[in-house]
């Protein structure tokens, strides 16, 4: 298959050129206008999540999933807007993140016990009985595709940033393999960053604030004054770079101090131990292949990122309709972090799908 020589670069930013220019100032950098700051206990840990009521009469309650490296922050954009189309919006900080917990063992992190864990907050939050959308980027996006495959019977419908599905990627698969081997024998080339972030080594750089706070700047798009980036697709983070580097043009100094602040708090073990679950994953998710490939039922909206051309070539995306049956595709003219980028595009999308579903 064509797409397979492709590089897929995900779950991961891509630096691009001609960002959009940071909208939120200091006085709003952490803050969400409409929201409130909650905790649940979740299946043995606490979980911290931003929670918007509705401002006209409600129509549903939709569940927002941050990527890497993210925060419940990230749907800054999305929120208010959502909650004035009469949704309760709830969007917690994913594990290993910020406000949430980062327990030791990573097997909490499998994309079945974080689809659990996901699936419990729904239950103490909505009414039984009620089915929720379910919107995601990045890993986020990864984990919508496993809370849909894991618990269906919660989802009405569900919508993904950036990421496409893509089983030889996420799963299920028949056969084992190694993201190393994707990685070196050319399937999957521009995801060699996941090789780095998956090492310990990789954190143990990220120990302090300061250090966070360039790895993000990196991250989000700060480059030399040469139009050197700090992170690239098949190597990952360049650590000798990072102190180089000018202001992200796509995010706030004082959001990026937000960020860094939040992410300090449980350090970047947790956030990069969603790189580490992908043996244990094609374990659990094995008997979903014993009736056939998947085809998910519910409605599905996708949102590619298309300014990612190198790194995330339409034709990634030809073969998703085989694994839905009722599947949108809404192209947005974005970089990788489409829901601060092509935040108004994304809220037109969305505006225009939640009523159909
Ligand atoms: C942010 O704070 C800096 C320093 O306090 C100030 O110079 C700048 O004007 C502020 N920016 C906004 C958008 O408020
Ligand atoms: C790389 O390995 C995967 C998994 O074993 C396989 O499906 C794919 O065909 C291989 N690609 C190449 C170019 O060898
Ligand atoms: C850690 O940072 C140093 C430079 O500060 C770099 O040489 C090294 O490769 C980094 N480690 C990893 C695992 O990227
Ligand atoms: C496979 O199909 C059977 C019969 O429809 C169903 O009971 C079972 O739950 C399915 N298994 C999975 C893992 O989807």
């Amino acid at each position: 298959m064509h797409f397979l020589k492709v590089v897929v670069a995900l779950l991961l930013p891509q630096l691009g050129l001609g960002l959009a220019t940071p909208k939120s100032g200091n006085e709003t950098a952490g803050h969400i206008p409409g929201t409130s700051s909650h905790h649940a206990k979740v299946r043995g840990h606490t979980y911290h999540y931003l929670l918007a009521e509705p401002t006209s009469a409600q129509k549903g309650t939709i569940i927002l999933l941050h990527g890497i490296p993210d925060l419940s922050y990230g749907w800054r954009y999305q929120i208010p807007p959502l909650a004035e189309l009469g949704y309760r919006v709830i969007a917690p900080d994913m594990l290993g993140y910020a406000g949430t917990d980062s327990p030791c063992s990573v097997t909490h992190w499998a994309r079945k016990e974080l689809a659990a864990d996901m699936a419990d907050l729904i239950g103490q939050l909505v009414p039984k009985g009620e089915q929720v959308i379910v919107g995601g980027h990045d890993w986020g996006a990864g984990l919508t595709y496993k809370i849909a495959l894991w618990h269906p019977d919660l989802v009405k419908a569900f919508f993904t940033i950036s990421i496409p599905y893509v089983p030889l990627w996420l799963g299920p698969t028949k056969e084992w393999v190694d993201m190393l081997d994707l990685v070196q024998n050319g399937t999957f080339p521009t995801m060699g960053y996941q090789i780095q972030f998956r090492e310990e080594a990789t954190e143990r750089n990220l120990t302090n604030l300061a250090q966070i706070r360039s790895f993000l700047n990196g991250v989000y798009g700060g480059s030399t004054s040469d139009g050197r980036g700090a992170f690239s697709p098949e190597n990952g983070v360049d650590f000798d770079i990072l102190d180089q580097l000018g202001p992200s043009p796509l995010v706030s100094s004082a959001d990026i101090d937000y960020y860094a602040k939040r992410l300090h708090i449980n350090g970047m073990r947790g956030p990069f131990n969603w790189y580490r679950t992908r043996r244990m994953d094609w374990e659990d998710e094995l008997p979903f292949l014993k009736n056939g490939s998947i085809k998910y039922k519910m409605p599905v909206l996708f949102m590619p990122a298309t300014k990612q051309p190198d790194t995330m070539p339409p034709n990634i995306w030809t073969d998703m309709g085989d694994y839905f049956e009722s599947l949108k595709i809404q192209e947005l003219d974005s970089n990788h972090f489409a829901h601060w980028e092509a935040a108004d595009k994304v809220n037109e999308a969305l505006a225009a799908w939640l009523p159909t579903v």
